[in-house]
């Protein structure tokens, strides 16, 4: 096999997972001192704690007065399925997929929840569908950044100021990245192992006055978890969005997300967030430009994602290979670059298209994304070359 020289510089941090992501930059477990270990979450300094998070989030967010934030179980899944749950039924719901999870949000409404009244509006990996066809007086359930197609919504123009549905959005890999419209989102839903690079396990929901309203006036007639509920006697569970949480939060994992929140802020808050990830995702862009074997897998610049950055492989040798043979082709390149230490977890999803995910998210940073594109060429050229020997 031929030895192609390896570039001379490696990434000093070879974290470019889409989950959990990177730590903030310099992190360390020295960080977490102040976390109240061994406290009961329902003391008044905890609380006060779990409450700062939640005002916190709400102003590096920019939310609007009346928006509410929840620390609730169970991850980024665990808010989306508190919200489904939660607020479907009460009409006819629009369905949008574009890449896995959307499509798993459709599976558990259809196979789950069996509402009758579901239109499903969906498009391949790559491409987004057809947003005109969302109706404003039905629901509207969607996935503002796809993770495991780097293809995401572009805007919120295309949801109607004056719907009378709601929108439910996981915004799990969007939110501290991009710029997202608020008010057209009713409920959207997002976790600490995102853009922060926090920890796993927690989950955020984000709800309007209309979602409040929805929750206050209809019962969804199927039976909700105790974890997915958010009223009490008809009303809204006011305390569960000052900081008392349903179930018992890790004080450890929510002194990290406030460490990580604490650095956003310190940057300039969600502009400085956002232009971070911008500036990452072009260092992949201006390499992709100039490097032939390789393209993004989202078709329509205006969707790329700046978090979730997904590329496929266009070289002729690779894309004659058969179905099985390509999936091998991009781990062995993973596997290479893992082997190495340039490049942790950068395959692409399973279900996805054979290729590579970068996480480009504000935790990471740009010289490493710069060191990471030279490594990428090598790995390529080794096992295409290995390939072509083979044959
Ligand atoms: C768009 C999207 N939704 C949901 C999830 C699941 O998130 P979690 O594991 O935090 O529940 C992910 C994780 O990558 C995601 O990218």
């Amino acid at each position: 096999m031929t030895v192609f020289p390896k570039p001379a510089r490696k990434p000093d941090n070879p974290r470019f997972s889409t989950g959990p992501t990177t730590k903030i930059p310099g992190w360390s477990p020295d960080r977490l001192e102040r976390a109240l270990v061994g406290r009961v979450h329902r003391s008044g300094v905890a609380k006060a704690r779990l409450k700062y998070a939640l005002d916190l989030t709400h102003r590096l967010l920019k939310l609007p007065a009346g928006y509410r934030v929840a620390i609730v179980p169970a991850s980024d899944t665990g808010a989306v399925e508190m919200a489904l749950w939660s607020l479907l039924g009460a009409r006819g719901v629009d369905m949008l997929a574009w890449e896995s999870f959307g499509a798993g949000w459709v599976k558990d409404v259809c196979e789950q929840l069996k509402l009758d009244d579901v239109r499903v509006i969906e498009a391949a990996y790559g491409m987004l569908p057809d947003l005109s066809q969302t109706d404003p007086s039905r629901d509207i359930v969607f996935t503002w950044n796809g993770t495991t197609s780097g293809v995401r919504v572009p805007d919120a123009r295309w949801i109607a100021a004056d719907r009378q549905g709601l929108t439910i959005c996981d915004a799990t890999s969007a939110v501290f990245a991009q710029d997202l419209d608020w008010e057209k989102l009713d409920a959207a839903t997002f976790s600490w192992q995102k853009v922060l690079g926090g920890e796993g396990a927690h989950g955020m929901l984000v709800l309007s006055p209309r979602a409040v309203e929805r929750l206050e006036t209809y019962t969804p007639p199927w039976p909700l978890p105790k974890i997915f509920r958010m009223t009490q006697k008809g009303g809204l569970n006011e305390a569960l969005f000052e900081g008392a949480t349903i179930n018992t939060p890790s004080m450890l994992c929510l002194e990290d997300y406030i460490v990580a929140l604490e650095w956003a802020e310190g940057l300039g808050g969600i502009d400085a967030l956002i232009e971070r990830a911008d500036g990452n995702a072009r260092v992949l862009a201006d390499w992709v430009a100039v490097t032939p074997w390789v393209e993004f897998l989202a078709g329509d610049p205006a969707t790329r994602s700046n978090t979730s950055v997904c590329l496929n492989i266009v070289d002729p040798a690779f894309a004659k290979l058969p179905d099985a043979e390509r999936a091998k082709f991009a781990k062995d390149m993973v596997k290479l670059l893992e082997a190495e230490g340039a490049a942790f977890d950068i395959g692409s999803y399973r279900d996805a298209p054979p290729g590579l995910r970068i996480w480009t998210g504000a935790t990471v940073e740009r010289a490493n994304l710069e060191a990471l594109c030279p490594w990428l060429d090598w790995a390529f050229a080794s096992v295409r070359h290995s390939v072509a020997d083979a044959a």
